[in-house]
């Protein structure tokens, strides 16, 4: 089969250091994430991923970020089988072909541009999995939700988004899902001004683009203040492999202080809304 020319730009790019990382992680012998389709994409996909990327040296490190969400989504299914995710910002993100039971119903939410590159590439929807081409701002997205348990991704997202944006996606979400979970991850305010200044690039050239949203010490207590909201929790990657990723990382991440440094991974957020009384 030939491959397939991708061409974004900007934000929706982003997508494809994501998937590229997760591949070269997924193509080795002692991986920690299986990621088949993320490997068959990045074969399928003419894109200059090592001009721009370089060799994916940062393919554990997305992994084991991959994988957290992989346990959230999977322990929430155990908990309710046939419950709904919502992946807002899904990218090229294999997580649904990872983590389905069968199951689970599954609704997408991202932007035309890139909702027109997953339909060149991935099987079309099956019945419990649909797709909504617009964006996470656009509350229409709400309504299409059907009732019941739901858990929110925005993995690799809110840091692309305007403060007032996330407040306001986020405010709405607690406000329309009570009971829901949202998992979600940010970047911390030294890598967010750094990507404003624009020097946020890889040995290759490709330069990062902003990201505005930064998870900060004011954005968890907002966070963690909202009447909706019932619990906010830290959580980490899980172990991974050699001294760094196995020995180094899960100590340090032990400290919250270093751990929201974002180095030992980006930090990522369990926030559970309150049940309607
Ligand atoms: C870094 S990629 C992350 C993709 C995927 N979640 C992952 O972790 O691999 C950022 C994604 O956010 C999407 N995105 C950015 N702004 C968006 C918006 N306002 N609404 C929906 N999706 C958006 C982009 O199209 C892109 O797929």
């Amino acid at each position: 089969m030939g491959q397939t020319k991708i061409e974004l730009a900007g934000v929706p790019e982003t997508l494809l250091w994501n998937l590229y990382q997760r591949a070269t992680e997924a193509r080795r012998g002692d991986r920690v994430l299986d990621d088949p389709w993320a490997v068959e994409l990045v074969d399928r996909i003419d894109y200059p991923f090592a001009e721009k990327f370089g060799s994916g040296s940062l393919g554990q490190w997305q992994a084991l970020r991959a994988s957290r969400f992989d346990l959230e989504v999977r322990r929430f299914l155990a908990d309710i089988p046939g419950g709904t995710v919502v992946a807002l910002g899904e990218g090229l993100e294999t997580q649904f072909f990872r983590v389905d039971d069968g199951r689970v119903r599954w609704l997408t939410v991202e932007l035309p541009e890139t909702v027109a590159v997953r339909d060149r590439l991935l099987p079309p929807d099956p019945p419990r999995r649909r797709t909504l081409a617009c964006s996470v701002l656009d509350e229409s997205w709400m309504h299409a939700v059907e009732p019941g348990p739901v858990l929110i991704s925005a993995q690799g997202l809110l840091m692309y988004l305007q403060p007032t944006e996330v407040h306001r996606l986020l405010a709405a979400c607690a406000e329309r899902f009570p009971g829901a979970t949202v998992v979600l991850d940010g970047v911390p305010r030294w890598f967010s001004d750094r990507t404003l200044a624009g020097t946020m690039r890889t040995a290759e050239g490709y330069v990062t683009p902003p990201m505005p949203w930064a998870l900060d010490r004011a954005e968890r207590a907002w966070l963690a203040a909202l009447p909706a909201v019932a619990s906010v929790t830290e959580l980490v990657p899980p172990r991974g492999r050699g001294i760094v990723y196995g020995g180094a990382f899960p100590v340090l991440n032990r400290i919250p202080a270093v751990r929201r440094l974002g180095v030992t991974g980006l930090p990522i957020l369990r926030v559970r809304f309150a049940d309607r009384p």
